[in-house]
């Protein structure tokens, strides 16, 4: 199955459970798949696994991927466990990053939650990982840059609302996501400055539209 229609999928399916107020968005889940894929990623952690939803599309994208969680709130751990079922058994829980021993290093981090203990990432997380931040979450931002002063990063935004079968409302523009290359090779860098003109030029057509 492609990336976008697993993104949809999996939006359309968390919608429907208990808790979705907190869910990641279509857009969200489709741009951390799509870094997921291209940086090759063997082991991902994600920071507020919530009720799954990201954790979900991930383990739909690639079986072999080793995922790792945090998640403290209760609610959210018994949610997990019945809105994941099979695949809830190849997830890693933990109740903070400083309680996670890692074999390797991290490729990919998603930020989508807080974590006290969030400067344990700087130590776990390999040479030219990539951090995601699902929304704006700007006081994590400033953190991460303080945290990987040779980091860049972009904003990334869309030009599709919501689907109408999803929580969000389908008058809005789905939310948007950071990507921080944490210590940026050529690769990295020449899809930073894409995804910097882009942003731009979605922005631009917003403001036109309304
Ligand atoms: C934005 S949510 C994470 C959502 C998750 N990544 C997903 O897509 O399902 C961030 C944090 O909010 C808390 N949270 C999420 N849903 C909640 C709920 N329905 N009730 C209480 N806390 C919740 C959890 O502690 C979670 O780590």
């Amino acid at each position: 199955m492609s990336i976008k229609k697993i993104s949809l999928e999996k939006y359309i399916e968390y919608s429907n459970y208990e808790g979705s107020q907190h869910i990641a968005k279509e857009h969200s889940i489709f741009r951390i798949l799509q870094v997921i894929k291209k940086e090759k990623a063997k082991n991902v952690l994600e920071i507020g696994l919530g009720i799954g939803t990201i954790y979900s599309a991930v383990r739909e994208f690639s079986k072999e991927i080793k995922y790792f969680g945090t998640e403290n709130n209760d609610f959210c751990l018994k949610s997990l466990e019945k809105n994941l079922s099979d695949s809830y058994n190849s997830l890693i829980i933990y109740e903070s990053i400083e309680d996670v021993h890692f074999k390797d290093k991290i490729d990919v981090v998603i930020v989508d939650g807080k974590d006290r203990y969030f400067d344990y990432v700087k130590e776990s997380i390999s040479n030219n990982g990539v951090i995601i931040i699902e929304g704006y979450r700007q006081d994590q931002l400033v953190e991460i840059r303080k945290l990987f002063p040779e980091s860049i990063d972009v904003h990334v935004i869309t030009l599709s609302k919501n689907d109408g079968s999803g929580f969000f409302d389908s008058n809005h523009y789905q939310g948007g996501v950071k990507i921080i290359y944490v210590k940026p090779i050529f690769r990295q860098r020449i899809n930073w400055f894409k995804q910097k003109v882009s942003t731009k030029y979605k922005y631009i057509i917003r403001t036109l539209r309304s």
